[in-house]
């Protein structure tokens, strides 16, 4: 597609790179080795577009997805994913017929809730396939340790349910120096253990997210679940940057009384914003940065991509809203130039 085309409608769009994930994707399978991968395509794909980013994977053969919530698993079926799908967030024993329907698997986090799903797939003709979430640290959603022993009972005396895995949620693993992952992974091996002793299959048990398997191979155990590296966004300074790619990319293009380049590196690092595209006789410039560079952590990505919100470019001085305020450009290229033009007076 020409710079044209793409920009008729807006002067702002999010470039998705498919070939970069499938990079990244060898590049976790490497690192990992043998063990299995849930690519985590929450929030759609994080913004990225889940059902494109799961058929890619596919391709590279993936076969497992986790997702946040039983409608993000409806989403990648109806977009023709076959794979196993593994719900991580909210699942309650009302949506026991959805994971029948479109083959998903959801997480026991709570007794109560665990409790009433058990009672709800009871004398189904198929059991159904869980995963059970242990906090073993991060203090959100999961069993305790100390609940363990309730779980493990429900468990033994639910036969409509099928522990299919078990696996836990990492709080610090982007902390390199932190004792939180291996008094996590300690727990977590407590927890299997207690588990065996009851008699009981843990399933598949998975740990790392992408901070994790970069960081503490200790935490592989036989699956991993990355998100945020497959779309070459690195979750922590300590990980070396090479060979990752951003995913996505975020064009600006408005016009501007300015020729040239406008500056360098965009934060000093991958990012470019130059002069650009001749139209008529105004100048385009197209700015261009990876996703990671605009955000100062995560949990904006969260919000961003969930809400398609605006987000804060820190452009040298100048800030601006690239979807809201293009125009905002337009002044900063002015006052850039203006500012060169007193330079040089
Ligand atoms: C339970 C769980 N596992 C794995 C991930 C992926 O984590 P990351 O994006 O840091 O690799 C997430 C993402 O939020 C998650 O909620």
């Amino acid at each position: 597609m020409s710079a044209d085309a793409r920009f008729r409608f807006r002067p702002t769009g999010a470039v998705i790179d498919l070939s970069a994930l499938t990079r990244n994707y060898r590049r976790l399978r490497e690192r990992a080795g043998r063990i299995e991968i849930f690519p985590v395509v929450k929030s759609d794909g994080y913004g990225h577009g889940a059902v494109a980013v799961a058929r890619r994977l596919e391709e590279e053969g993936a076969d497992r997805f986790a997702v946040a919530s039983a409608e993000e698993g409806i989403a990648l079926r109806r977009g023709g994913i076959a794979g196993q799908i593994l719900i991580l967030g909210f699942s309650d024993h009302h949506d026991a017929p959805v994971w029948r329907n479109y083959g998903l698997i959801p997480s026991l986090y709570d007794i109560a809730q665990a409790r009433a799903i058990a009672g709800a797939v009871r004398g189904s003709s198929e059991r159904q396939p869980v995963h059970l979430k242990l906090d073993t640290g991060m203090g959100r959603l999961g069993i305790s340790p100390g609940e363990l022993a309730d779980m493990i009972a429900l468990l033994r005396e639910s036969p409509g349910l099928e522990l299919a895995g078990t696996f836990t949620q990492l709080a610090r693993a982007q902390e390199p120096g932190s004792p939180a992952t291996d008094r996590q992974i300690e727990t977590m091996r407590g927890c299997l253990a207690a588990l065996s002793a009851a008699g009981l299959d843990p399933g598949l048990v998975h740990v790392a997210n992408s901070a994790a398997v970069l960081l503490h191979p200790s935490s592989l155990f036989q699956a991993f679940r990355p998100g945020l590296a497959l779309y070459g966004v690195l979750p922590s300074e300590e990980i070396d940057p090479n060979g990752w790619e951003p995913v996505m990319t975020v064009e600006i293009q408005a016009p501007v009384e300015y020729a040239g380049d406008l500056m360098g590196d965009l934060n000093g690092r991958r990012g470019r914003i130059q002069g650009m595209d001749t139209k008529g006789a105004t100048q385009f410039i197209r700015a261009q940065a990876p996703m990671a560079e605009m955000l100062n952590y995560q949990n904006d990505l969260t919000a961003m991509t969930q809400g398609r919100a605006s987000f804060t470019m820190e452009f040298d001085h100048y800030d601006f809203v690239p979807q809201l305020q293009a125009d905002k450009i337009i002044a900063a290229a002015k006052a850039a130039k203006t500012g060169e033009e007193e330079e040089e007076e």
